[in-house]
């Protein structure tokens, strides 16, 4: 997740129980691009001691052959393409989930991408732009063979807001050969249990749950393993946000900006503070660290246990041209 899953966040979610796969941010591809040095460095890096894919995202044929001749230099398990970024700046240009509109440009790259790569090849994508594209999507799929494919259960109109098109997603898994991880909303246990259900799908990517609960991935293994589920209490979800404040101070940070870049993970976990949404509110205007952490403690410094589950949130203020979203769930 672009901004958010860098090398400082890999090395605390490998801390918290640890997940199967990480993937990259995405690398953007264009005609003069490089592989960006942070990403290439958190792959030399990879804190995790697991297999990591590195994702790309663009149109241009050539420039990803270039790309993926540098990214073959590193230790990573697939190259990923991303089909399902729904930020307009990227989907204007036909690229991520834009390519959804243009499926014979989705074909061509599909077949330069795995004519290029030796190894694993893998497409996360969403499942169509205005609509779901999966009719035309699927053979094109099993035309190319990627390895993996992951699919969120949503079109680039719905952003991330509403329900996850589980259907779309099972129509997927059913018809490719290869694995495929069903993506979206997945929060508790009992929402990844049911999301396998009723996609059939072999596994799951989690993004904003992760942020919000960085042990999640050990409480959906407890939970499929019969064993009971170990909430974390208020206070280790403080020591959390101390890890996430430490993790990502580099040499060149300065207090405030540091504040006002922790909003990027509180956001997700905010949401899933018990007090009316007041803990995000507080946050947003916390000017220091010591003011901060003051407000994470009223919250948090308890030795109640916490489910972490996204609570009915007070609209956050709608910027000019947007309609309300709920907060922590802003783009
Ligand atoms: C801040 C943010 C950054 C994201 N960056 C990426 C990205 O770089 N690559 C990608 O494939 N998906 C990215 N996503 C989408 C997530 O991977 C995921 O598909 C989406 O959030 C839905 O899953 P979730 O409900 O588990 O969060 C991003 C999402 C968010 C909120």
């Amino acid at each position: 997740m672009q901004d958010v899953t860098h090398l400082p966040f890999w090395r605390i979610m490998s801390r918290y129980g640890g997940v199967d796969l990480y993937y990259t941010e995405f690398m953007r591809v264009h005609s003069v691009s490089r592989p960006e040095t942070w990403i290439v460095d958190s792959i030399r890096r990879n804190p995790t001691r697991r297999p990591v894919i590195a994702q790309v995202i663009g149109n241009d044929i050539p420039p990803i052959l270039r790309t993926i001749k540098a990214l073959r230099e590193l230790p990573i398990a697939a190259i990923d393409l991303n089909l399902g970024c729904p930020a307009p700046v990227v989907y204007k240009k036909c690229a991520g989930g834009g390519l959804l509109r243009d499926l014979p440009l989705v074909d061509r790259l599909l077949g330069a991408m795995r004519d290029a790569i030796p190894g694993r090849f893998t497409v996360k994508t969403r499942i169509g732009f205005d609509s779901s594209v999966i009719d035309g999507l699927v053979p094109l799929l099993r035309k190319h063979r990627p390895d993996l494919v992951t699919v969120h259960g949503r079109t680039v109109r719905e952003m991330y807001r509403g329900g996850i098109h589980y259907d779309a997603i099972r129509a997927v898994a059913s018809a490719l050969d290869c694995p495929v991880l069903a993506n979206g909303n997945v929060s508790t246990p009992e929402m990844a249990e049911e999301t396998l259900r009723l996609t059939g799908a072999q596994g799951l990517m989690i993004g904003r749950g992760a942020i919000r609960n960085p042990w999640l991935f050990q409480q959906i293994r407890q939970h499929r393993a019969g064993q009971p589920v170990r909430l974390p209490t208020g206070r280790q979800v403080l020591e959390y946000i101390h890890s996430l404040w430490d993790e990502t101070w580099h040499e060149e940070s300065q207090e405030v900006p540091h504040v006002h870049s922790m909003k990027r993970y509180l956001n997700f976990l905010g949401a899933g503070i018990p007090g009316d949404g007041q803990f995000l509110h507080r946050l947003r205007r916390a000017g220091s660290r010591e003011e901060f952490f003051a407000i994470c403690r009223d919250f948090l410094d308890h030795g109640e246990p916490l489910a972490l589950e996204p609570l009915p949130q007070p609209l956050a203020p709608a910027s000019y041209g947007q309609r309300a979203v709920p907060a922590g769930e802003e783009d």
